[in-house]
């Protein structure tokens, strides 16, 4: 399978209003509006665009352009920042009883969270190294997160989350790891916030290194793309896993041909990246 990303559409040649509004944002944004599920992303946009008071879509691309306030509203609309601390625990459980054991036997740990959104990811993988460190002496982790989205990833980089995305984690798990605030929300503590660091950056476009990651976790992000952008994308993603390494996705995910990548599934949701 081939990890070439495909190649941005420039101009619409079709006459198709939303390849030029797609294109128009791409001049504007830098996002490639192009590589998601376009009819989940067209209905996305248009209502929201409705909802704004102005339907027509290059109308509403020249008030975008006018307006760096709009352009924030529709940016939250269009890349879908929900995340939160320990989501989907029944992953966590395998990451911290399965996956870090293993990985600690080399007493360091790289790890990327790849649209990593304010942080909770990169964080919570954090709080698990750090209670992995409890067993193995010297274990150093390191923690990349990145996102499309700078005013993400400035979040995270407070690393201060809510009660409400705390809703899954447990108690005793929070308390070791995060300082209660007085509204009731949660900052990391130092120890975590060393092991973590955050850029911006679009996973269809960045640099990435072969073989620097012995985790990456990508979840809840390829939902949005095209196939075809998905299927690159997990491509792109396992040649920097080093072999021996991890990939998690979202639970409701999966890795087309994971085979033919060079992948064994451990669990519904975890891939192991053969030894040579
Ligand atoms: C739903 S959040 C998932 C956050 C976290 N991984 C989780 O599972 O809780 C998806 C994130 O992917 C980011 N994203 C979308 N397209 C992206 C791209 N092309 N490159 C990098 N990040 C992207 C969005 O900005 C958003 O923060």
């Amino acid at each position: 399978m081939s990890t070439t990303l495909p190649t941005p559409r420039r101009q619409s040649t079709t006459g198709d209003v939303y390849e030029s509004f797609c294109e128009g944002i791409r001049s504007l944004t830098g996002i490639d509006l192009s590589q998601y599920k376009r009819a989940q992303m067209e209905r996305r946009i248009k209502t929201f665009a409705e909802r704004r008071g102005t339907p027509d879509l290059m109308a509403y691309l020249a008030e975008l352009k006018g307006s760096p306030e709009e352009r924030e509203a529709f940016l939250d609309r269009v890349t879908i920042n929900v995340s939160q601390l320990w989501r989907n625990p029944e992953q966590w459980a395998v990451i911290a009883d399965k996956i870090l054991p293993e990985l600690a036997e080399n007493g360091r740990i790289r790890a990327w969270s790849a649209g990593c959104s304010y942080g909770a990811e990169a964080y919570t993988l954090a709080a698990l190294c750090a209670r992995q460190a409890e067993k193995t002496p010297r274990l150093r982790a390191e923690i990349a997160g990145t996102d499309i989205d700078p005013r993400m990833v400035d979040k995270a980089r407070e690393g201060r989350f809510s009660a409400a995305d705390a809703r899954d984690a447990k108690r005793p798990d929070l308390e070791k790891a995060f300082i209660r605030e007085a509204d009731g929300g949660w900052l990391a503590k130092p120890e975590l916030k060393k092991m973590t660091r955050f850029s911006a950056g679009d996973l269809l476009r960045m640099r990435t290194q072969k073989d620097a990651y012995d985790l990456v976790l990508c979840r809840n992000t390829v939902i949005y793309f095209n196939e075809e952008v998905r299927d690159a994308l997990h491509a792109r993603l396992v040649e920097c896993v080093r072999p021996g390494g991890y990939l998690v996705i979202g639970s409701t995910e999966r890795v087309a041909n994971a085979a033919s990548l060079g992948l064994k599934s451990t669990h519904p949701f975890t891939y192991r990246k053969n030894e040579a």
